[in-house]
This record gives structure tokens, sequence and C-alpha cells, in this order.
């Protein structure tokens, strides 16, 4: 029909069928349906409290808009394209509810104010519910340091090589903090998020008396944007968002990643429970770790998600332009993938444990306690360049003998360093090595229990 769009009075034909279908954006942003509702029962109430419509019409308003939420959770609601969007789907209904005075309820008001608020107060909540599961996954990983299997001294890596050893915990810990750090930007973005726009109508506010506080407080918000224009057409927090969303599941990739590694045959460092692995339909040995190789894959999803946000914004002449729709797809996906990735991160965390016999089984491989020794001599008044120089050549002559540095006899370990003593045996081997971590921050036991305390405390 060709008055069913609330602006068809404009336009001299009704919309072509193509463009019905071009333009709607139901398909994607119904799920902000409450927050749509929300938004609007302020804006009533703001509107009957400036006397721009009376008590009674906000109460039908209210109950009108109230009961269509509910027919939308029941299911009850029929989403017809037609009418665009969530804005205009919602609007229309209360319209055919309760008459004409569901007529007042857009007064004062665009759907570019409106999308920017019903986008902020949904990312609240989603902010929300991301802390909550970062912090779910940041536990788990911490019980696991907490355990038994966090004392576990195991081969640190730097170019994938063996490095210098470390405890199962303070590897653990590392994740702990990448994820902290989520949080936190997490945390910041919801600053900027947490601005209502409402009042700035299509770009230039409006001459009625608006009080823009008044919903800002019944929403609570902190505040209320400064500038109408720039209302309606900042997106910085959505990118924000997914940029966020877009580093937290480059730390679950690289997570993933070594977890990978961790559970191949070569390393058998880990084994996760038979609940988190997948099978082959050809091969019927296989244990493969699906799970963290999705996690893995889908990170490069967000960034596209990213990078589709930015250049969608990129060319936009002031103020709202219809490319900005596109945005909620981007948001949505992002926010959706990250939320699953999180999940399914904690539950792999929880189910896997550490192989201690498999990883005590080649520990001595590999010159862990390298720097261990030249370390040892410095103290023994030996200049550390000279000590490197040492150790790498007793390194080198360990591989051709197929010996450990703690295998060496004491008088060898004297000939290439006058300055070594009987002592020197307590810092070889890497247990030994790990046991010396004097250093604050460092992968030895101590370190990890201040680390541990310091998340028992914070958590
Ligand atoms: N569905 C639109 C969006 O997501 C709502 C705003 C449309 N505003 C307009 N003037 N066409 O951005």
């Amino acid at each position: 029909m060709a008055t069913e769009k609330n602006w068809q009075s404009r336009l001299k034909q009704p919309q072509d069928e193509l463009a019905v279908d071009f333009v709607e954006s139901l398909s994607v942003d119904t799920r902000l349906y409450k927050y749509d509702i929300a938004g609007s029962i302020a804006h009533a109430q703001m509107l009957s409290e400036q006397h721009l419509m009376t008590r009674d019409e906000f109460r039908q308003i209210k109950q009108g808009l109230t009961e269509i939420a509910e027919d939308i959770d029941r299911g009850k609601f029929r989403f017809d394209k037609k009418y665009e969007d969530i804005h205009m789907v919602i609007e229309a209904a209360l319209i055919k509810k309760i008459g004409d005075i569901g007529k007042k309820l857009h007064t004062g008001r665009s759907r570019n104010d409106q999308v920017c608020l019903d986008m902020r107060l949904w990312m609240r909540d989603r902010i929300a519910i991301m802390t909550e599961l970062i912090t779910d996954l940041q536990k788990a990983l911490i019980k696991r340091a907490g355990s038994d299997q966090g004392k576990i001294v195991m081969p640190g890596y730097t170019h994938l090589q063996r490095a210098q050893p470390i405890l199962a915990g303070s590897y653990l810990l590392a994740f702990v903090e990448q994820l902290q750090r989520d949080r936190e930007r997490f945390a910041d973005c919801f600053k900027r998020v947490n601005v209502c726009p409402l009042g700035s109508g299509a770009l230039a506010g409006s001459s009625l008396p608006l009080d823009r506080a008044r919903v800002a407080e019944i929403l609570g918000f902190n505040q209320i944007t400064r500038n109408s224009l720039d209302s309606v057409s900042d997106r910085d927090f959505c990118a924000e968002y997914v940029f966020a969303a877009g580093l937290t599941a480059m730390h679950l990739s690289r997570l993933a990643e070594d977890w990978i590694i961790y559970s191949s045959k070569e390393f058998s460092f880990i084994r996760i429970d038979d609940a988190f692995c997948t099978g082959s339909s050809m091969m019927p040995q296989k244990r493969n770790p699906d799970l963290l190789e999705l996690i893995r894959g889908k990170c490069g999803g967000i960034y596209g998600n990213l990078i589709a946000l930015l250049t969608m914004l990129k060319g936009q002449p002031l103020a709202y332009n219809r490319d900005m729709q596109e945005d909620k797809k981007q948001l949505f996906d992002a926010s959706d993938c990250l939320e699953g990735c999180l999940q399914m991160a904690a539950a792999i965390v929880a189910h896997t444990h550490f192989n201690r016999d498999r990883i005590l089984a080649d520990l001595e491989d590999g010159f862990l306690d390298a720097t261990a020794l030249a370390e040892y001599m410095v103290n023994k008044g030996v200049p550390f360049r000279q000590a490197h120089q040492l150790v790498g050549k007793l390194v080198a002559h360990c591989e051709v003998k197929d010996l450990t540095l703690i295998e060496l006899p004491l008088e060898q370990l004297q000939q290439a360093c006058e300055k070594i003593e009987n002592d020197v045996y307590s810092h070889l081997s890497a247990a030994n090595a790990a046991a010396h971590y004097a250093t604050a921050g460092a992968a030895g036991q101590k370190q990890l229990q201040d680390q541990l305390e310091y998340w028992k405390n914070k958590m």
C-alpha cells in the first residue's frame, strides 16, 4: 500500500519492491527491539513531563509498547519488512494498537538519533556480558594455574625454540594478563558508549522543549552528547567495541595456536578431553583440536568486521547517511562471534590437562638451563658477555657428546671457567634454573604465588 511507510506521503509512487527489499534492515536490527521500546517509553515519559503529551497519553503509549514487547518476546509479533526497520515496525504497531495517540511518540525524534540510542543501550548490556565471559575465562585459567598442574616446570619458548624453563602456572597467567587488558578496554569503551544521543533529532536537534537530560537520567546514562550533528553520525563507539573484540579474539587465537601445537603428538604437552575434540571422517585414529582451530579461524572474521566498519565510515559527509545502517551487521557479527569464542575457550581450559610425565620426560633436552649457568657465573664475578660465550661453548660440546650441562663433571666445568664451584649443580637442570628466578614477574614459583595472590584478591 502506498501509505504504509510513515514518510510515504511525500513520494508520488509506492516504493518499488526491489527497493523495499534493499532498504530494509529488519532482518538485522530486530534484536534491538527491547532497547528501542525502552528508549521510546523514556522519550514519551519526557514528552509528557514537558507537556508535549498528556499523562494519560503517555500511559497508553507505555502500555501499548509494553504489550508489543511481550508479543515480540513470545514470538507473536509479525515483522513486515515493508516497515523497513525495527523503529518503524514498532511505531506502526503502536499506532495500530492504540490509534492516533501513538502518532505522538515520534515527536522531536528522528530515527537517526533513535538508532544510535538503541545501539548504545544494546552495547551497554553486551559489554557487561562480554566482561563476564572474559572474567569466566580468566577464572578458568587462574584455577588451572593455581592447581598442582601450575607447578609443572615446562619449556618456555621464543621463536618456538626451547628457551628457558617456566612454570605452567606462569604460562597460564600470561593469558590472564592479556584478558585483563581486554576487560579494561571494554570498560574504557563503555565510558564513551554511556552517553545519551536522544534529542539530537535528524541532525540539528529540535525547536520543541525536549528535556534531554531527563531522558538520559531515565535510561541511566551518565551524560548527554554535546553536538547533535556528531551525535547522529558518530559510530566511533562501534568501531572501538569491534576493535576491543578483535584484540580479544587475537588473544584467544594465540592461546588456540599454542594449544594446537601442544596437543600434537610431537609435543603432547596437553590433552584436551574427548568432549572437546573432533574425529575424522576418514582416519579412524584422529583426535583433532578443531574447536581451537575455529577460535583461531574466527578471529579473522572480527578483523573483517572492523575493517568493514571503518571503511563504511571513512567517506561519509556529515551527518547521518544510510551507509550507517550497515554498521549493525558488523557489530552484531563481531559481538556474537567473540561471545562464542570466549565461552568455548573457557570450556576448553577447564577440560584440558597438562601431561606432567610427558613434559618431564625430555625437559632436559634443549639446554633450558644454559642462561641459568651464565647467570651463575655472573654471580661469581664473570662479565656476562664472557659467561655467555663460555656457556655457548659448553653447550656445543654437550651437543656433540649427547650430554646435558648438569652431566658435565666439575673439573670440566672448571676448565671452562675457574670461578665455577660445586654449588653450580643446584643451578643446573630446568627445575633448578626455574627455582632461582629472582626478578618480579618472573616465571618461577615465588612470582607465581605472588601473581596468584594478586588475582585472587582482584577477582
Ligand atoms: N535503519 C536505519 C539505520 O539503521 C535507521 C535510521 C534511518 N534514518 C533515515 N533517515 N533513513 O541506520
